[in-house]
């Protein structure tokens, strides 16, 4: 398998396998600890079916099927569909999703190991493409961190929350909200520590992201925020980020627990974007 970094601390391609085939033990094994050891991998130029898509992914372990039941497909519900294009009056996905830092499903009791995006229509203008996605690695951020800042947070935990953020989110992008007190309850605030140990390679990583965390346990409300701002800031430092540029046939995969993720939005109709995503189910952050 050929293997290349796409960023000094985190990120690879490899450019030699084409995911519509069969894939043995032995190179899946290898996929997975190139996912394991740089957080986000990249395959170029692949033409893979939904349910091939779904196949792949599973090899990993369980698929989540998410929240927004209104954004997935019928008949795979593990994808769930990012789109700005509206066929016969209907949006085929969720809009302008995700432009803010986050790590996906971090608002659950055991938030995502992580997820397998798909590009099928990117934007352009001027034949370079618009809606780059932002990758920063809270591994790399963790490490850079002051050894009285690590002694700070060892303990600390950090209250995360689904609603307030998807409900001003669909008010920026446009759309009506209406959430039933018994669809909120579903998804109730949830404590996960600040500094997670990575499931499979032992690797600390810092676990807040702008996107849900709200606040800090037993902190008061200001003394809290304050130092999650600091964190939000320092795990998205230049030195910590990669940005991708998609291209159509692209898939990538990223992890939820080394890495946050923003999507741009610069890009509008009739430039079209269509993404399709899978999202492997995580372990308690611990
Ligand atoms: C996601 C997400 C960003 C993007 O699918 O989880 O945040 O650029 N996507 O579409
Ligand atoms: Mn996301």
């Amino acid at each position: 398998m050929r293997v290349k970094p796409l960023s000094p601390p985190f990120g690879a391609e490899i450019d030699d396998l084409d995911l519509a085939r069969d894939l043995d033990d032995v190179t899946f094994a290898q996929i997975e600890q190139v996912f394991n050891e740089r957080s986000v991998v990249l395959f170029r130029n692949q033409r893979i079916t939904h349910a091939r898509h779904v196949e792949f992914s599973r090899r990993f372990g369980e698929l989540e099927i998410h929240v927004l039941r209104e954004y997935v497909r019928p008949e795979h519900p593990e994808i769930y569909v990012l789109s700005n294009i509206i066929e016969n009056g209907r949006p085929v996905g969720i809009k302008d999703a995700g432009n803010y830092w986050h790590t996906d499903l971090s608002y659950t009791q055991a938030p995502s190991r992580g997820s397998i995006m798909c590009a099928i229509e990117v934007p352009q203008k001027d034949g370079a493409p618009l809606g780059d996605t932002l990758f920063a690695s809270t591994a790399a951020a963790y490490d850079a961190l002051a050894p009285d800042m690590k002694a700070k947070l060892q303990g600390l935990q950090a209250i995360h929350r689904f609603w307030d953020r998807y409900i001003r989110e669909r008010k920026a992008a446009g759309s009506d909200v209406l959430i039933s007190e018994e669809r909120r309850a579903g998804t109730p605030d949830v404590v996960h520590p600040i500094i997670r140990t990575h499931p499979h390679t032992g690797q600390k990583c810092i676990y807040v992201n702008e996107g849900f965390t709200v606040g800090i346990v037993g902190m008061p409300e200001d003394e809290g925020r304050g130092l999650l701002n600091e964190l939000f800031a320092h795990c998205t430092k230049p030195e910590f980020v990669y940005r991708h540029q998609w291209r159509v046939g692209d898939l990538v995969m990223w992890d939820n627990c080394a890495t946050l993720h923003r999507a741009t939005v610069d890009y509008a109709l009739p430039q079209r974007r269509l993404m399709q995503r899978t999202t492997l189910k995580g372990t308690a952050v611990f």
